[in-house]
């Protein structure tokens, strides 16, 4: 164990330290105080999770910082959902269209599917420019792809799910009005409409068989898709450019819906204490929690002023704090903000003068990103000679020294440990919030499944938090699944359920009432 971390208190033994030892004595009490700032110990996450419970509950009553919004998606799937469906997702990098059936494999599904990039212009152009060019291509797919009559419906039209994956209100399924943009996206003109009629107009100009039924956030989709295949499923979370989760909850714990012609109408505290009642008498209802925007009142969080830094230069300063300190996008940037700071500093970069070319590759924002972080952390070579030619690469030739090599790696770590430690305290608040010690969180983004730590640390981090115990016997333990394709097969399934296409009349999903 290092010296400088023999303060920090875990509860468990076995908890990875995270710094090399025998480094210059200046790096070495640079590191410990980099150490310091980035760790959160047990006690922390306890009390995060809390904070994050309390929110979540705030969210579901009023609006509050962590929106709760409301999908109208009101049943699980039972795999019994049929029929063949248009899909698009507005990815950070393509946008993705799908054909995709539903078959008789319960669970099972078809796919079709082409992914056409996206200009990085687009993400922060005009409305008209963005749904253009997704009505362009959608237009392009169903020519090449949509050959028969099978996929339409009465009207001649083929049915669409469009997943849509920042903060929207709905008032009904096929109905969004953006709430703010995320993940660094700002096109002008989008914000407080209706991306629904945005894109609505848009394929109607272009006058194109298809009629937008659902539109899916990529972790509702995540939670229906992976529903779809695995019934342990109880969150569908993404940890990638951005992070959030959606969850079912009963519609008596949603007292916002009161007056929207729901369930929650009766008596919300009467319904805590009938647990039995039946379940016809207090549905479900998915709820996208958008809980990057945890704690915006900055009250819990153990902010460093790099997450400062990166929140003040974003193009919405005070927004997404949570997850501006865990989620893809920005761990990247944090390890370059940190690597400024300590060439500023002169503690980093001092054996050579760094070019014009390469001062400026590093002041460069986003510059490195997330893969960059966990190649960095994973170079198991003794010379770290791939992490060498990795800050080569990106910092237009750039060496490091070994020493600085080996900070770096260290540094890395400490980002990645601490982003996967407070995804956890979401889902945790999520579990306690319904009351589950058991079930599987389906998780798609890049962190996820291609972080090679992150599941391992994440389960570690639930199980200190909910204070469950390693292997424990039984019904208890909460495992991070790879979630199923949420932006396709679950955006298609969505689709299923609200027009209560079953393969049998009684096949339970019933039909999404989204129409309140
Ligand atoms: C968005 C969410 C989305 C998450 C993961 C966040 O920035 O606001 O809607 O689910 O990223 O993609």
């Amino acid at each position: 164990m290092s010296a400088f971390t023999e303060n920090i208190q875990f509860d468990r033994e076995d908890i990875e330290f995270a710094v090399p030892v025998d480094l210059p004595q200046e790096l070495e009490e640079e590191l410990q105080r980099l150490e310091k700032s980035f760790t959160v110990d047990t006690a922390t996450l306890k009390k995060i999770s809390k904070r994050f419970g309390e929110e979540l509950k705030a969210g579901l009553e009023r609006d509050a910082d962590i929106p709760m919004n409301v999908t109208w998606v009101t049943a699980f799937p039972t795999g019994q959902e049929r029929g063949t469906y248009l899909t698009i997702d507005l990815g950070g990098t393509n946008l993705r269209i799908c054909l995709i059936t539903l078959n008789d494999e319960p669970g099972g599904s078809d796919v079709k599917q082409e992914k056409y990039p996206l200009a990085a212009e687009i993400k922060t152009g005009a409305a008209d420019d963005l749904f253009s060019h997704i009505a362009d291509r959608l237009g392009e797919f169903v020519k090449k792809h949509v050959k028969d009559d099978e996929a339409k419906d009465e009207e001649g039209k083929v049915p669409l799910g469009f997943t849509f994956s920042y903060p929207a209100t709905q008032h009904r399924i096929d109905h969004g009005i953006l709430q703010t943009w995320t993940k660094g996206w700002d096109v002008d003109g989008v914000e407080g409409n209706d991306v629904a009629d945005l894109l609505n107009k848009a394929i109607q100009k272009r006058n194109l068989p298809v009629k937008l039924v659902a539109l899916v956030n990529d972790t509702t989709g995540a939670l229906i898709a992976s529903a779809y295949n695995d019934p342990d499923t109880i969150i569908g979370a993404v940890f990638g450019t951005g992070c959030n989760a959606a969850y079912m909850e009963r519609v008596s714990q949603i007292p916002k819906l009161k007056g929207k012609g729901t369930t929650a109408d009766s008596d919300a505290s009467t319904a805590t204490s009938e647990q039995s009642r039946a379940q016809k008498d207090d549905p479900l209802m998915a709820i996208n929690c958008e809980y990057g925007a945890f704690d915006n009142s900055h009250e819990i969080l153990p902010r460093t002023r790099y997450d400062e830094l990166i929140d003040e230069q974003s193009p919405r300063p005070g927004e997404q704090t949570f997850e501006k300190m865990s989620a893809g996008l920005y761990l990247g940037e944090i390890l370059r903000l940190i690597l400024v700071d300590l060439r500023d500093n002169q503690l980093f970069f001092t054996s050579a003068k760094l070019t014009d070319e390469q001062n400026k590759a590093l002041e460069t924002p986003y510059i490195l990103d997330t893969e960059f972080l966990a190649n960095l952390e994973n170079d198991g070579s003794e010379s770290l000679s791939d992490s060498k030619s990795a800050f080569q690469k990106f910092l237009a030739d750039l060496t490091p020294s070994f020493d600085e090599l080996r900070f770096s790696q260290a540094l890395a770590k400490l980002i990645a440990i601490r982003g996967a430690r407070l995804c956890a305290c979401g889902a945790s608040a999520i579990c306690s919030r319904i009351g589950t010690r058991y079930g599987h969180v389906a998780a798609d983004g890049s962190m996820a499944v291609k972080h090679p730590r992150f599941k391992e640390r994440w389960e570690d981090a639930v199980r200190e938090i909910l204070d469950m115990r390693m292997g424990a016997l039984g019904h208890e333990g909460i495992e991070l699944t790879n979630a199923e394709d949420g932006s396709g097969v679950g955006a298609a399934v969505i689709c299923a359920l609200t027009l209560g296409r079953t393969s049998s009349k009684d096949g339970g999903g019933g039909k999404v009432d989204g129409t309140h």
